[in-house]
């Protein structure tokens, strides 16, 4: 893709466009496919209609097959996607398609649980009202770009005002830390240690992201909160990387990559919403570091 394809939102079914797209392009995927079951995307060849949960996830995993191809082996997947009751019984979709793309080689680096501090009350009486959905990391190799400087996150049990023993005096000193002056080589502070308390940058991020639904989630099921997904793009691709979303919905994967200096390559089967898409992206401004 040198690089016509980059930069677009394309109309049409996800794995047919991405079967037309070159090998080992793609530095990070970012998607939500849709849920099993759950909305008309008014479209024959949707994803979510197939008449068994198995149909489903075979679909489903058609495509990441071809994201699999187009990745780098470098890049990284993040999957949301969500769960169902049927007959009383909850379905487990979020693990089955994990194991089933695990069984095509993807490898499962992180489940992260996305917690919905506002999500919508159920009149359910007799289990918990469900809150959270699931977000995965997969990569493509052992050797996945990961950036975990760019998404840390600020420091909590240890902080410069922190009366844990030594804590105090090493934060933000030079030489304070374990690794050099008075406490160099107590392995007790060292490495995971250090990062925890001391690191400058914060704490390396956590597996439970709390993320309000964002306003707009009644116009299209499922739109993603940018706030969700920003950590995916910073940690995942490299500043010029390319970013893809094969299920853009309303573009916010894409609109939050251009925002963020990244290439980006949407694709959905409904030219409704590549037509909301492309229009958000193309008002979403250049950052000016470019
Ligand atoms: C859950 S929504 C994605 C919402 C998106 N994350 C956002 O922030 O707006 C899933 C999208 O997949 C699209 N879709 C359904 N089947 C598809 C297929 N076979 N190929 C491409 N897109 C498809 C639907 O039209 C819908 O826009």
């Amino acid at each position: 893709m040198n690089e016509p394809i980059c930069n677009q939102i394309i109309c049409g079914d996800a794995r047919a466009i991405l079967q037309t797209l070159p090998s080992k392009r793609v530095d990070c995927i970012v998607t939500s496919p849709p849920y099993y079951k759950q909305r008309d995307y008014e479209h024959s060849l949707q994803v979510g209609n197939e008449s068994t949960v198995e149909d489903y996830i075979r679909r489903v995993l058609q495509v990441f097959a071809e994201c699999q191809r187009v990745l780098k082996d470098t890049g990284t997947l993040w999957l949301n996607i969500g769960d169902k009751f049927s007959d009383g019984q909850l379905l487990g979709l979020p693990w089955r398609v994990a194991f089933g793309l695990v069984d095509q080689g993807w490898i499962l680096r992180s489940d992260i649980i996305w917690h919905k501090p506002n999500a919508m009350p159920h009149s359910v009486k007799n289990r918990p009202t469900v809150d959270h959905e699931y977000l995965f990391l997969f990569a493509n190799s052992p050797d996945y770009y990961y950036d975990a400087d760019a998404i840390r996150e600020p420091h909590v049990t240890f902080t410069g005002e922190s009366r844990m023993r030594g804590g105090r005096n090493h934060f933000g000193k030079r030489n304070g830390t374990p690794e050099q002056g008075k406490n160099e080589g107590k392995s007790n502070l060292h490495d995971g240690r250090w990062d925890q308390a001391f690191h400058p940058l914060g704490r390396n991020k956590r597996t439970v992201w709390s993320v309000p639904l964002g306003k707009n989630r009644d116009a299209h099921f499922a739109v993603f909160p940018e706030r969700l997904i920003e950590p995916c793009i910073l940690a995942g691709s490299p500043s010029d990387g390319l970013v893809l979303d094969p299920f853009v919905g309303t573009g916010t994967v894409p609109t939050v990559a251009k925002r963020l200096g990244r290439r980006y390559l949407g694709i959905d089967l409904n030219p409704k919403y590549v037509a909301i898409a492309t229009e958000r992206v193309d008002q979403e401004q250049l950052p000016l570091f470019r």
